[in-house]
């Protein structure tokens, strides 16, 4: 392998690549091969989760991949997250075991609550009443929390951590931890550049990890017209300054904060491009005008559940 990723250090002392592969929205059928020709190509951390609905699939490759020897389980990052219907304590250890059980793996590098707001438990991701409004579980994400850290101590995972928490919602898991969380994984990229909740998580030695780095240009609900950052006129003019792409200056614009960031594709070039980032820097004035762009462009509001006593960006600054 020529090109050498880079780590960022968790508060248990374990290394996590800064650069993984992202998975949503890649289709069985396609996802193999992706995560064949990331690992070929030298990516080490696939992000994952049960609600994508390809876990058996990403599995498969990783297993190739073992098998083959290209790569060592030790060598991966492989990270999974509870989905929002089995946040009941006496739930999380089933629901680990169903990603583990799809991906074929015996342990976790990470795993996360991937949003604050519980549902109501069942095999339904979305469970909806005849209003179509999702319905909700009053389960409070302080005591998933606690059923997380059992992972932990059971060996099924290495690390946990946070997705889509706000300042507040850390604060209250902090207040009962006795494992950290490890990072919150949350949107972030130009539109939305995260530095207070990031300066509040580096401050409690919790990392960031950036969701939706390119904007999510295949978000289901995006509209024509909406900016994109691909075509931002301050982007496109710094991938002239440094000879990159676009998408090479998002990516690094992470990788510059010491965010690790997790761009999905399923196209083999752009896999490769994607990961060909280690030979440049943004320097921190660079970093500041990318920065100038932010104007709170939230892209995934998951508007489903605003009325949820837990949604993260109701009624908070960060
Ligand atoms: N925790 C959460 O709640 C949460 C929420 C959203 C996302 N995530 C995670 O974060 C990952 C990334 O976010 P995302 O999937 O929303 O969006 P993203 O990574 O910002 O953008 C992915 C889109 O960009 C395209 N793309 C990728 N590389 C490109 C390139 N070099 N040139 C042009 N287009 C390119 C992809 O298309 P092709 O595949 O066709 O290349 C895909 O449509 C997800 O896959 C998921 O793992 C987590
Ligand atoms: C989860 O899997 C582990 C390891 O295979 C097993 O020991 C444990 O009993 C399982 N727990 C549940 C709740 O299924
Ligand atoms: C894969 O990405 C390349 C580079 O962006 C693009 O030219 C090509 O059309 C893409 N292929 C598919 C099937 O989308």
């Amino acid at each position: 392998m020529s090109q050498k990723s880079q780590f960022v250090k968790f508060n248990n002392g374990l290394l996590c690549p800064i650069l993984g592969l992202g998975t949503w929205q890649s289709k069985p059928g396609e996802v193999y091969q992706a995560v064949c020709d990331a690992i070929d190509i030298g990516y080490r951390h696939i992000d994952c989760a049960h609600l994508y609905g390809n876990e058996k699939e990403v599995g498969k490759a990783i297993q190739d991949k073992i098998l083959s020897g290209v790569v060592k389980r030790e060598d991966l990052f492989i990270t999974s997250k509870l989905w929002n219907t089995y946040h009941r304590p006496d739930l999380v250890e089933k629901a680990v075991n169903i990603s583990l059980t799809d991906l074929g793996l015996e342990y976790l590098d990470l795993y996360l609550i991937h949003w604050p707001m519980a549902y109501k438990e069942g095999n339904d991701p979305f469970p909806t009443n005849a209003d179509g409004k999702v319905i909700y579980s009053d389960v409070d994400y302080i005591d998933t929390w606690k059923a997380m850290e059992k992972l932990v101590d059971i060996g099924l995972t290495k690390s946990i951590g946070l997705s889509n928490f706000n300042s507040i919602q850390i604060e209250r898991v902090l207040n009962v931890a006795r494992i950290k969380p490890v990072t919150n994984q949350v949107e972030c990229h130009p539109y939305l550049s995260q530095q207070k909740l990031f300066d509040f998580c580096k401050a409690r030695e919790i990392t960031l990890t950036a969701y939706s780095p390119l904007g999510s240009p295949k978000r289901p609900w995006a509209k024509p017209g909406e900016p994109n950052l691909l075509e931002e006129p301050k982007i496109q003019s710094l991938a002239t300054k440094y000879k990159k792409s676009p998408v090479q200056i998002l990516i690094r614009y992470a990788i510059d904060r010491g965010i690790i960031v997790i761009p999905k594709s399923v196209n083999k070039s752009r896999i490769a491009n994607n990961f060909n980032v280690w030979d440049f820097k943004l320097s921190k004035e660079d970093i500041q005008i990318i920065s100038s762009l932010d104007c709170n462009g939230r892209l995934i509001p998951q508007a489903e559940g605003r009325e949820h006593k837990d949604h993260p960006f109701v009624n908070v600054e960060f």
